[in-house]
C-alpha cells in the first residue's frame, strides 16, 4: 500500500492508503480529524468541505491519490477554542447555527472565500455558500456572520 504525503493543517502528514480511499474517510477514521462531517456522501451537501490548496472542496468524494503534496486545511486548522478564527466568533455572535452539523463545512467555504476576497458583498457570500446545505434554514444568519467577520478582519 503506497504512502501518501500531504500537508494537514500546516503539518507534514503521511498515510498508508490504497489511493482510492476518500480523504474524508482517512481524516475521520485514520487520523482522528472529525471536523469535516459525512452528510450525503455524494459531493452534494458540503458538510465534508475542507480547503485544498486554498479552495473549498468536498472530501467525501476526493480520493487520496488526488491530495498528494497538497495543502489540506480542516476545521481544526482554522482556529481553536482558545484562539478562534474571526469567522467562528462571528458565527457565535450572530447565533448562525442550530443543529451545527453543516457548520464546519460552511466555515471552510467562508474561509476560502475570505482568502480570495477579503471584502465580499452579501451576494458574493451567498454565491460562495451556494453548495453548502443547511436543513435548519440558518442561511441568512450565516451570511450576516461572514460579512461581520470580513469587516472585523479588515479592521484588526
Ligand atoms: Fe460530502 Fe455531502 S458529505 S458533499
Amino acid at each position: 500500500m503506497p504512502t501518501i504525503q500531504f500537508q494537514l493543517n500546516g503539518r507534514p502528514t503521511a498515510v498508508d492508503s490504497d489511493g482510492d480511499q476518500t480523504l474524508l474517510d482517512v481524516l475521520r477514521s485514520r487520523l482522528g480529524i472529525t471536523g469535516a462531517h459525512f452528510g450525503c456522501g455524494a459531493g452534494e451537501c458540503g458538510a465534508c468541505h475542507v480547503m485544498v490548496d486554498g479552495r473549498a472542496m468536498t472530501s467525501c468524494d476526493m480520493p487520496m491519490w488526488s491530495v498528494v503534496n497538497k495543502d489540506v486545511v480542516t476545521l481544526e486548522g482554522l482556529g481553536s477554542a482558545e484562539q478562534p478564527h474571526p469567522l467562528q466568533t462571528a458565527f457565535i455572535s450572530e447565533q448562525a447555527m442550530q443543529c451545527g452539523y453543516c457548520v464546519s463545512g460552511i466555515l471552510i467555504s467562508a474561509a476560502a472565500l475570505l482568502k480570495r476576497n477579503p471584502s465580499p458583498t452579501e451576494t458574493e457570500v451567498r454565491a460562495a455558500l451556494d453548495r453548502n446545505l443547511c436543513r435548519c434554514g440558518s442561511h441568512n444568519r450565516m451570511v450576516r456572520a461572514v460579512v461581520r467577520a470580513a469587516a472585523e478582519m479588515a479592521t484588526s
